[in-house]
């Protein structure tokens, strides 16, 4: 264990299970458990969104954005993280401003950045207000993007900040937060970072170009979409900034976290179990089939929990979905986001009412269910910086089949009958017919049952868990401090 007793603040805009819409949510809410029980003192804050209940208040300070003067309510609550050793809090702050967060949901309005810009601006005064000066901040996503650079700026007149170390990492880059250039003004910013070698990008403000450029290292949650962003492909404009800073640019996959995530005591499935108890795995696929009407079978069962957006591959699915239901398959998809695909899956439930299961929304216990009753889960993604259904899907014992890009590519590899080796099944190129062959070669690995229980007990058995991940973060943050502070990293 690395003993390092590091300061850390986690900055993001959603953190599990106060405030959730993806993956970013889960890895907030459970790296810093991990960090914690490492030996570190780790504080997470984010917005106080108005669904957010059930906290103290600590005290309040202005926050000036440009002509407005605001106030910054600061509220606390704690994230519990168990270990063998006992349970132990994360403390965990909330931003409140009734202006800019007391609404009906958490993103999507006309005055974004303005959120934002108040956000990353109220970090860094909370940290003086509570005079807990970090180590490291760590910011995750666009909408924590500004934070590296406000460091720098104030540190020229505060010196509790000189020493502070800045680690900005990329959940998906696709979401930017670009906005017209007066959310310079509304940060306390010069004009001269409008350039093209500061925080300007085609014409607009980049949070995310400002988080990339300022922080003293920057990664993303697997080593190949590291590798993948620094290309036109995936980079989403920004390949060529990323490739400027490809030295300080690292890849650390996501884990997940293994207590909340454990067939073996997880109350939200309907009968727990081990590797070793496979049969009782199957109890849960036929409660699966009741609950959501397919019929019960030995059939099979191929399960998708997602977010229902184009970086998913869904368009690929769609179009497989009829050769895919000829092998004889049933099929459940749960999931929520752009109205197309949501109509699309529903239709197809419609037109195989025996076959498929269709759940439009968000369900946590339904998900759970799904990853421990179906028997291949499937994430054909057009790209997926780490991905996380997978993870949770492989610790249920069920077989993934994933494009190979990104986190996918990290951790899934394709299964070899003849050597017993490989976790999953994975196809490379980008089409239908692809997926339809991963699917195909699945289903005849299911249907001869000694290899498929061989390949699902040592699946079960792999670790994904955050700990080789948590301790490479540690790793992380020291490089950055070290970059900053010039001082020795321990052998
Ligand atoms: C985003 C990415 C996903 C990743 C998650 C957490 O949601 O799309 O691949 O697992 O962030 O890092």
């Amino acid at each position: 264990m690395l003993d390092t007793g590091l300061k850390i603040l986690l900055v993001a805009s959603e953190v599990a299970p106060f405030a959730k819409t993806g993956g970013l949510a889960d890895v907030a809410g459970s790296l810093p458990k991990a960090l914690l029980l490492q030996g570190n003192d780790v504080r997470v804050v984010l917005p106080r969104y108005r669904s957010i209940s059930g906290f103290n208040t600590i005290g309040d300070f202005p926050v000036q954005v440009g002509p407005r003067k605001e106030t910054c309510i600061v509220r606390t609550s704690q994230i519990e993280a168990k270990s063998p050793e006992g349970v132990r809090f994360v403390p965990v702050y909330f931003l409140d401003n009734y202006h800019y967060f007391d609404r009906e949901r958490y993103y999507m309005f006309p005055d974004e950045a303005e959120r934002f810009a108040f956000f990353d601006l109220a970090c860094l005064k909370m940290c003086e207000a509570l005079n807990f000066i970090p180590d490291v901040v760590h910011c995750n996503d666009w909408q924590t993007g500004f934070i590296p650079l406000l460091i720098k700026e104030r540190a020229r007149n505060n010196p509790v900040w000189e020493g502070v170390a800045s680690c900005f990492t990329i959940h998906n880059l696709r979401y930017q937060g670009n906005f017209p250039r007066d959310v310079l003004y509304l940060l306390g910013l010069g004009q001269e970072y409008f350039h093209p070698e500061a925080v300007e990008f085609y014409g607009q403000v980049s949070f995310m170009k400002a988080g990339i450029m300022y922080a003293d290292v920057i990664n993303t949650v697997s080593v190949t979409y590291s590798r993948e962003i620094q290309t036109p492909e995936y980079g989403e404009g920004l390949d060529g900034v990323l490739r400027k800073r490809a030295k300080d640019l690292y890849g650390i996959i996501n884990g997940i976290n293994y207590h909340e995530f454990d067939p073996k005591t997880d109350p939200r499935i309907f009968k727990n179990f081990g590797p070793d108890d496979l049969e009782v795995r199957k109890e849960n696929k036929y409660a699966l089939q009741r609950e959501v009407g397919l019929p019960i079978s030995d059939k099979p069962l191929i399960g998708v929990v997602s977010r229902l957006v184009d970086q998913k591959g869904l368009d690929i699915l769609l179009e497989a979905m009829p050769s895919i239901l000829s092998l004889d398959v049933e099929f459940i998809l749960l999931g929520t986001g752009d109205k197309f695909y949501e109509e699309a899956f529903s239709a197809l439930k419609k037109r195989y009412p025996d076959r498929v299961a269709v759940f439009i929304g968000f369900n946590g216990v339904l998900a759970q269910r799904i990853y421990a009753g179906s028997d291949i889960f499937v994430m054909p993604s057009r790209f997926e910086p780490c991905g996380l259904g997978h993870l949770i899907a492989m610790r249920y014992g069920s077989i993934p089949i994933v494009r190979k890009t990104g986190g996918l590519r990290d951790t899934v590899m394709d299964y070899d009958r003849d050597s017993g080796t490989g976790n999953g099944f994975v196809f490379e190129e980008y089409s239908a017919e692809a997926l339809t062959e991963a699917v195909r070669r699945a289903v005849s690995v299911y249907r001869d049952a000694g290899y498929w229980q061989r390949l699902v007990r040592d699946t079960m058995g792999l670790d994904f868990s955050w700990n080789k991940s948590a301790a490479l973060y540690t790793e992380l943050y020291l490089e950055a401090l070290g970059r900053k502070r010039r001082v020795e990293r321990p052998a």
